[in-house]
Formats: C-alpha cells, sequence, structure tokens
C-alpha cells in the first residue's frame, strides 16, 4: 500500500470514527461560527437557480444544506467523499425535497468518479487540508467544472495577528484535544485537526495552488479574525 493510500484510509477511518460527534464539536469548537462561515462560502460561489453542484468532502452534508437555504435553488447537488459512515449521518439529516436534491456519492477527490465539464459549481468545506494531494483535487474539480464554473473552498486557518495568533494556539493545542477527546472519544482525531490546519499553506499559497490547477480570477478572504478562510477561482477556457 502506498503512502497516500495509507493516509487516505486513516482519514477515512478517523472521519468515520468521529462522525456520530462531528456536527456537535464543530459547532462547540468553533463557538457556532462554522455555521456562518459556511454561509459565507456558499454567498462567494454565488450559483444561480437550476445549477448542478458539486460538494467534494461533503461529510454530513452542512455545506449541501447551507446552499439549498437561498432562494436561488441548485437543480442537484452531487456530494462525494470517502468517509461512508460521514455520509451515512448526511443521509439521514436530508430530509423533504433536500432528500431529492443532494445526492452522496463514495469517492476521492484525487479521482471523482464523475464526467468532465458538467458542474456550473464546485465547493468543498474544511475538507482540502487532509486531501492526500491537494493539487491533485484541484485538478480534478477544475476538471469537472464547466468553462465559466466556479470553485469555493473553506478552510481553518491560523489567525496573523500578532495578539490572536498565541491564544488561538493555546486554544488549538490544548482546548481543542482535550474537548474533542471529551466529546468524542478520541483526542487524536482533534490533535490532528490542530496539525493540519498548521501545516496547510493557507491563503497566498493556496491561491497559488489553485492557479497551478488552472484557476483563473483567484482570491480568498479571511472570516472571523483569520480563524478560516474562504477562496475562490473560476474555470476558463
Ligand atoms: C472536516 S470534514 C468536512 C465535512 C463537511 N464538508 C462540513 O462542512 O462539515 C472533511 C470531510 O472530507 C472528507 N475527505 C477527506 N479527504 C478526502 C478525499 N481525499 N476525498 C474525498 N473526501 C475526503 C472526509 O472524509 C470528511 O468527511
Amino acid at each position: 500500500m502506498s503512502t497516500d493510500d495509507e493516509k487516505s484510509r486513516r482519514i477515512r477511518s478517523m472521519f468515520d470514527r468521529i462522525g456520530r460527534r462531528y456536527d456537535l464539536l464543530n459547532h462547540l469548537l468553533s463557538g457556532y461560527s462554522d455555521i456562518l462561515w459556511r454561509r459565507s462560502a456558499v454567498r462567494a460561489l454565488d450559483a444561480s437557480a437550476g445549477d448542478l453542484l458539486l460538494d467534494v468532502g461533503i461529510g454530513t452534508g452542512d455545506l449541501a444544506l447551507e446552499a439549498l437555504k437561498g432562494k436561488r435553488q441548485p437543480r442537484l447537488i452531487i456530494g462525494v467523499d470517502t468517509a461512508l459512515q460521514m455520509m451515512g449521518i448526511g443521509r439521514k439529516k436530508t430530509v423533504d425535497s433536500a432528500r431529492q436534491t443532494i445526492r452522496f456519492v463514495g469517492g476521492r477527490a484525487e479521482s471523482l468518479p464523475l464526467r468532465s465539464g458538467v458542474f456550473d459549481g464546485a465547493m468543498v468545506a474544511f475538507g482540502v487540508r487532509n486531501f492526500t494531494d491537494c493539487a491533485a483535487g484541484l485538478r480534478c474539480m477544475w476538471r469537472v467544472l464547466k468553462p465559466g464554473g466556479r470553485l469555493v473552498v473553506l478552510e481553518l486557518s491560523v489567525p496573523r495577528n500578532p495578539v490572536i495568533r498565541p491564544l488561538y494556539h493555546l486554544y488549538a493545542r490544548y482546548v481543542m484535544p482535550w474537548v474533542g477527546g471529551l466529546i468524542s472519544g478520541d483526542a487524536e482525531a482533534y490533535r490532528y485537526l490542530q496539525v493540519s490546519v498548521e501545516a496547510f499553506p493557507e491563503r497566498e499559497r493556496f491561491r497559488t495552488l489553485m492557479e497551478g490547477a488552472g484557476f483563473v480570477d483567484t482570491g480568498w478572504r479571511d472570516l472571523s479574525l483569520g480563524a478560516a478562510t474562504v477562496y475562490w477561482g473560476e474555470k476558463r477556457i
């Protein structure tokens, strides 16, 4: 088994292990800001009514569900994830019309099992940090977008403000694994969360990765004093 396959397997089983408590911990550890961050991401996607959307790393479905809240209803949202149990929880949360509109599909971001050039928009919330090959994931999302299609990525970041940054480190290194461990029974997953956020090529570095994958008109904006960042770009050929 290659190291990429091994990382992918570890990430998948970690998310499947914490799945039951994932939504609760997201809300608690972010002070419920995760809801506002997803709302900002959906706004940045600026989808039109009737669009076909892709949600990579859909997990328990909160980003896709947020995309259904606006007036401009997408025609269909295809959610792709490696963690089947996370998607099982997401499926249970999608009721009424959302059940018809959101489809959960097993698959990897780096080799999306989808046709090229069909999606009007693609989005990822808190997922790219976990991809085994971020550049390959971005290239794959570029491939499946239509010309003119837009990608929005929401990801956690380390705040840049010199006063807030050390407080954030204290919180992320000590409080998050403790609370995460207490509630999910898996402190290691919440230690991984902090390590992966610190290792992530955030802001300008991620924008460069997006451009390397072919996206144009790229940009990013910090949210909540830089605890999260929303990135966007377009496929134009
Ligand atoms: C932190 S969760 C985010 C879930 C959801 N997007 C949200 O807003 O809460 C990250 C999700 O990405 C999935 N994931 C990680 N690596 C992936 C990959 N290479 N391909 C597809 N999904 C992946 C995980 O299984 C997990 O469900």
